[in-house]
């Protein structure tokens, strides 16, 4: 007995990588997996069949129900056809993994329009194309536990400084999320993101040249699987309780972000803020209050 026996998955950007393995880790625990991808290039160019039929095949090989797709998630079309394939096939739709990403790293002052445009479209327009038809399939089938589980990064939540294209997508990424919370929850849907770290080709050439270099290819705290039980558990009809969260997954831990929350508040005495007063109570209340927690918040000494 699988864990998520008789659910139906779609993993996007699952030929390679973090999304190669979650699609392989449904299918170890029952799911029937729509293993999409469309064999693109780090940059987004390019277009190959092989990798997502690979991990297919794979996943029959051992035993698992896995049908190849090669949908490019930026196709909002092509986007409904992928949840068509997944009922088609296999009756039904559960879960809607989205991983497929591509990185163009530049510092904000060399990013090109057509640089910034080409990620913002493969995360954040793929994850608006597949999520906007599999909530049409949910909404019109009410009664499921059914799963949106979104790929977001560090990279968005604490703002990497050559990644501006990214870094925007991904937290657009946790806004849609959000927002896909709040709204299908009635129809049975819970919405979380997840932001992993996993020795992949995107992690290619970090670290390198440390001494202690977390991304070796032989630490296996780093591997893609490492990722995924906390996946396969956000999949499960078991997590019903948890949604409109961030998880962290990957090196050997899982984590629990906050949200975003008011930290301090100030309120005008009046109602109303005149200049030098805001002047002197922010400095007093929230300078104090910022510890700066990672590198990128440090003031410039
Ligand atoms: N590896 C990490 O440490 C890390 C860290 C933070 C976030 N992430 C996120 O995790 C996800 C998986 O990353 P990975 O490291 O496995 O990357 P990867 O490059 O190994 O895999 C990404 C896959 O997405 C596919 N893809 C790209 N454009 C596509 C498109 N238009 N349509 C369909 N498929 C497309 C690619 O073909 C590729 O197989 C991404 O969303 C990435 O941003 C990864």
């Amino acid at each position: 007995m699988g864990r998520l026996d008789g659910r139906v998955a779609i993993v996007t950007g699952a030929g390679r990588g973090i999304g190669a393995a979650v699609a392989e880790g449904l299918a170890v625990e029952g799911a029937s997996v729509v293993v999409s991808d469309l064999g693109a290039g780090l940059d987004g160019e390019g277009v190959d069949e092989g990798p997502a039929s690979e991990v297919a095949e794979h996943i029959r090989a051992a035993g698992g129900r896995a049908k190849a797709d090669h949908t490019d998630v930026t196709d909002y079309a092509g986007a409904e056809d992928l949840i068509g394939t997944a009922v088609a096939e296999y009756g039904r739709l559960d879960i809607l993994v989205n991983v497929a990403g591509i990185l163009r790293d530049k510092m904000i002052f060399n990013m090109s329009q057509e640089d910034w445009s080409a990620v913002i479209d493969v995360h954040l327009n793929g994850t608006f194309n597949t999520t906007r038809h599999a909530s049409s399939y949910w909404r019109a089938n009410k009664g499921g536990e059914y799963r949106l589980i979104n790929f977001t990064s560090g990279a968005g939540i604490y703002g990497a400084p050559s990644q501006p294209n990214y870094a925007a997508a991904k937290m657009g990424i946790i806004g849609l999320t959000m927002s896909c919370a709040n709204s299908l929850r009635r129809y049975g849907v819970t919405a979380n993101c997840v932001g992993p770290i996993a020795t992949t080709r995107m992690t290619e050439g970090i670290g390198s040249g440390k001494a202690l270099n977390q991304y070796e290819p032989s630490n296996k705290r780093m591997a893609p699987q490492n990722v995924v039980p906390p996946v396969l558990y956000l999949a499960s009809a078991e997590s019903g309780w948890i949604n409109r969260r961030v998880l962290g997954a990957g090196n050997g831990k899982i984590s629990l972000f906050a949200n975003q929350t008011v930290e301090r508040e100030l309120v005008a005495s009046t109602g109303i803020w005149d200049t030098e007063t805001a002047f002197s109570e922010m400095e007093g209340a929230f300078r104090a209050a910022i510890e700066y927690p990672n590198p990128f918040d440090r003031p410039r000494e």
